[in-house]
């Protein structure tokens, strides 16, 4: 069986369940997760949300891919799963012992905040507190990402999530990283990640976003070398782009 250094810093085109069963046992810190909601018929790149608003498929879906996540969680590992309020009622039967977590997202010139779930608990079905502190992820809005997949999550938002569950050099595993915002959270935290998804496209895109914060990385080190810009050597600050 490979070892975990295999599949860190790689992102998969492939189907969760089937990547996830080549991945060795008690490997990975914690499994921060976006899947599908099942409560709306998004359409992806390789077609409609099998779950089709029906509770029954949209587990008969997710279950082993959530079984096979567990069997790769070390011992105290975490699970985190984002969810759509809609099955709320169901979380119990699915996921045992959790605490249901609730961020709220404000937009920088949004008026209203818009509340976002997540399933909580160790490898063990053990419950995790929400942290100490205020819920509110302010975001920029994903709009550039919006042009690419039907439900891009903020990159703040990963990055509470990322923070808030693991610390420098563990590693993340996102099995649906869809334009891979859990991954650049993780990179830009100092986290190992490793990422999956279904459609080669999105896969592309993410690497790309995560190209870009690797070589802004190594242009800032080469500036803060030089004390100028490691691309142009004329400006003393600089300041990371995406490529999206
Ligand atoms: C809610 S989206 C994730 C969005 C992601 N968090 C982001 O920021 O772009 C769910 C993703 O799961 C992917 N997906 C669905 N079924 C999958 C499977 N069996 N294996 C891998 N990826 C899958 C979809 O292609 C989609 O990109």
């Amino acid at each position: 069986m490979a070892t975990i250094n295999r599949y860190v810093g790689k992102v998969f085109h492939a189907n969760a369940l089937d990547l996830l069963r080549t991945m060795p046992v008690e490997s990975v810190d914690a499994v921060i997760a976006d899947p599908m909601y099942g409560v709306k018929a998004l359409l992806y790149d390789w077609g409609t949300d099998p779950g089709d608003r029906d509770p029954r498929r949209h587990w008969a879906y997710h279950e082993p891919i959530y079984q096979e996540c567990r069997r790769v969680l070390k011992p105290g590992g975490i699970l985190a799963w984002a969810q759509g309020g809609k099955f709320f009622r169901h979380f119990g039967d699915w996921f045992g012992e959790h605490r249901v977590w609730t961020l709220t997202r404000f937009g920088e010139n949004a008026h209203t905040a818009v509340g976002n779930m997540w399933t909580v608990q160790t490898r063990d079905q053990k419950p995790i507190e929400f942290p100490h502190r205020d819920s509110l992820v302010i975001c920029t809005k994903p709009t550039e990402l919006k042009r690419h997949h039907p439900c891009p999550k903020p990159v703040e938002e990963m990055a509470f999530m990322v923070e808030a569950l693991t610390t420098p050099g563990q590693v993340v595993l996102d099995c649906f990283c869809g334009l891979g915002s859990t991954l650049v959270a993780a990179q830009q935290l100092g986290r190992l990640w490793i990422g999956c998804d279904l459609s080669r496209r999105y896969g592309r895109i993410a690497l790309s976003r995560l190209a870009a914060l690797q070589q802004a990385a190594a242009q800032e080190r080469q500036g803060s070398r030089t004390g100028r810009c490691g691309t142009c050597g004329n400006h003393a600050h600089i300041k990371p782009t995406f490529l999206l």
